[in-house]
């Protein structure tokens, strides 16, 4: 099981996703999204795992010229976000970087960060990319206390980063363009486990509470909602917001023990052999 760049494609008639494949032992395999919106200043939402950023940035440099991207807006710090960041500041570098400025403050020691191509954002916020404005939006969801989602205000696809996430059981369910393709039992029992493994705090809230901060999603009346860890979903809102909606009251996920990373470790081929 190797971690893989997949082809690009399209979730939306302006919207490419560049997925990134990332295998999970005994569970399966967990999509790991970056997107790339064609507005008039085009948007890269995240850039992608670290441990692939050559093959990450072929998979942009093949739907876009790097020199016309022109925001990198990274949803949260998380490595699995900002694996090529610094890369793009070289080779993007007309680009400015959006985020919430905690999340500068947690990227690692070997991610400096020049400020002055830096555009703070709290929830609320409404930036102009050209021929529309993004609304930075607090997803119900999520594992960095700076994450910030994206509702685009002219197609009204909203961008979730970690929230609404679910690895799947194999590759090719991993791999699909739409979560239309997925058995829908599959993917209520991958959001669940996502849920309480992503964000463990969420089982120890206030199920009413927990539910206005999906109210809020509701409202939005998103077109598509696109996960950093979810095939695109079209039309698939209130089935994924009662898959959330149970999350409160689910048993909190167990670690992994010492006997599950032996038995793991008895599986893998020792280094000197490969
Ligand atoms: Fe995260
Ligand atoms: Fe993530």
């Amino acid at each position: 099981m190797q971690p893989v760049v997949a082809e690009p494609f399209s979730a939306t008639r302006e919207v490419h996703v560049i997925p990134t494949l990332w295998p999970i032992p005994n569970v399966g395999y967990l999509p790991m999204n970056a997107f790339l919106l064609h507005a008039a200043e085009p948007v890269l939402v995240d850039t992608g795992a670290g441990l692939l950023s050559p093959q990450f940035l072929d998979a942009l440099a093949s739907i876009i010229r790097l020199d016309e991207i022109r925001w990198i807006w990274l949803t949260h710090e998380d490595r699995d976000h900002t694996g090529s960041l610094n890369r793009l500041l070289e080779l993007a570098p007309n680009a400015r970087v959006i985020a919430d400025f905690f999340a500068i403050g947690r990227l690692g020691p070997e991610q400096s960060f020049p400020l002055d191509r830096l555009h703070v954002v709290t929830e609320g916020d409404r930036i102009s990319v050209g021929d529309r404005d993004l609304t930075a939006i607090r997803p119900p969801l999520f594992d960095s206390p700076s994450t910030t989602g994206i509702l685009d205000n002219s197609s009204g696809v909203l961008f979730s980063s970690d929230c609404f996430g679910a690895p799947l059981p194999s590759l090719d369910e991993a791999a699909v363009t739409s979560i239309a393709e997925i058995d829908p039992l599959t993917l209520t029992q991958g959001q669940m486990s996502w849920a309480a493994v992503d964000s463990p705090w969420v089982t120890s809230v206030d199920t009413n509470i927990f539910a206005r901060s999906l109210d809020k999603i509701r409202r939005l009346e998103p077109t598509a909602i696109l996960s950093s860890h979810l095939p695109p979903a079209h039309g698939h809102t209130e089935a994924m917001l009662a898959n959330l909606a149970a999350a409160p009251d689910a048993p909190p996920a167990p670690g992994t023990t010492q006997a599950e990373l032996e038995a793991l470790l008895a599986t893998l081929e020792p280094a000197d052999s490969q």
